[in-house]
């Protein structure tokens, strides 16, 4: 198959599919721009691989540490795409990042310990310490060069504390989308290591970078995080395929990983074989879909950038990474943004779930059509 932007504008009705995006507001005249899933179809060579596979008719148990070809399609994937050459028995895999952080805080923590975390955030990684009897220390985002990024002095000062366990970063960032530079991740490295914090870095956007001067470094591939990182990632995101509960963790250091896979025991189950097949298929034959559609994000990007800040009230900063906008609305002087928005008839994410309620945030995975009524109604 050839991909063009096109086949990007196609929109396909999700209405009856207990889509969660599209629930949320079923029977309303009100436009999903929320949860983070896109809204493109999945490329023909990954439903052509779940086909072949159902095809055979037996679905049954299989090892997902002995399914080789999705171990080795991760592997190329993370070569070609990040230049870090893993070893395939590093992989763990997870049937979804959030399970993975939780599983973290288990197994490197104690009650009662604390762990760090960045503010805004993705509400499961906020949610997460609280969740496992762990106190969370929230580390502010601040704007340097119109971009958002980390407060590192903070960040020393909180890991100071002995009882900081592990910091779990996000990178690139949900909902500002800001992609950490060799320098500041180099940074935070060194504040975890002098300080014993161990990073667990959710790197489930890694494959969205949008900024063509940037670049994503995964954690575990620093020399210096190597023995002290566990890597978080899947094919999801980018390919569309989240609804198949399917990722990885990238955990070099064999202490690490045992003591992960050990909490993992007896309540985490395993992948999904076609959870595998997606993710074999994703990161093996659809090189050409995924620039296509960093292409078509691209444009949708600076579109809703232009676009939205020409609107009284509303600004936005450009993403570096994901497809999502995280949209500053308190110069609408409106108690609550969200409802504001709602009532013209768009649904953003609240900007109160990640920490901030006088944001929203806006997800341009979606025909631009869409961002177009979405503009219209936001104007109106
Ligand atoms: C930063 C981040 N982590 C994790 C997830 C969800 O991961 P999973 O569905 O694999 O549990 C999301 C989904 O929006 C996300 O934005």
């Amino acid at each position: 198959m050839h991909y063009t932007l096109s086949d990007f504008d196609t929109i396909i009705d999700r209405r009856e599919t207990y889509s969660m995006k599209w629930q949320k507001y079923q029977g309303k005249d009100i436009l999903p721009l929320w949860v983070a899933d896109t809204e493109f179809k999945c490329a023909d060579e990954i439903l052509t691989a779940i086909k072949q596979r159902t095809d055979h008719g037996l679905l049954g148990y299989h090892l997902p540490a002995r399914y080789e070809p999705a171990n080795e399609a991760v592997c190329r994937w993370l070569s070609k795409q990040h230049g870090w050459d893993i070893q395939p028995e590093w992989i763990v895999w997870t049937p979804g990042v959030v399970p993975a952080f939780n599983v973290a805080c288990q197994a490197y923590c104690q009650p009662g310990d604390k762990v760090i975390v960045q503010t805004p955030n993705y509400p499961p990684l906020l949610a997460a310490p609280g969740i496992n009897n762990l106190q969370r220390v929230d580390i502010p985002t601040i704007v340097e060069n119109d971009r958002w990024t980390i407060d590192l002095n903070a960040l020393e000062e909180a890991a100071k504390d002995p009882a900081c366990k592990i910091f779990i970063v996000c990178n690139p960032g949900n909902p500002a989308g800001t992609v950490f530079t060799q320098q500041e991740l180099s940074e935070i490295a060194r504040i975890c290591e002098q300080n014993k914090v161990l990073l667990i870095s959710d790197e489930i956007h890694c494959d969205l970078v949008l900024d063509e001067q940037a670049k994503h470094l995964p954690a575990g591939a620093l020399p210096e995080l190597q023995n002290s990182s566990v890597t978080l990632m899947a094919a999801s995101k980018t390919f569309n395929v989240a609804g198949l509960g399917t990722s990885f963790a990238i955990i070099p250091d064999a202490r690490l990983r045992a003591s992960f896979s050990k909490a993992m025991m007896g309540i985490m189950p395993w992948v999904t074989i076609l959870g595998l097949v997606a993710t074999e298929t994703a990161f093996t034959q659809c090189d050409q879909w995924y620039d296509t559609l960093l292409q078509y994000l691209r444009k949708n990007r600076q579109f809703l950038f232009e676009e939205i800040n020409q609107i009284d009230g509303f600004n936005m900063l450009l993403p570096q990474a994901t497809f999502l906008a995280w949209i500053d609305a308190s110069k609408l002087g409106v108690d609550l943004p969200q409802a504001y928005v709602e009532a013209k008839g768009v649904g953003p994410s609240p900007g109160a779930d990640f920490g901030d309620k006088n944001f929203i945030r806006i997800n341009f995975g979606c025909p631009k059509s869409y961002l177009e009524q979405a503009v219209q109604r936001l104007k109106r």
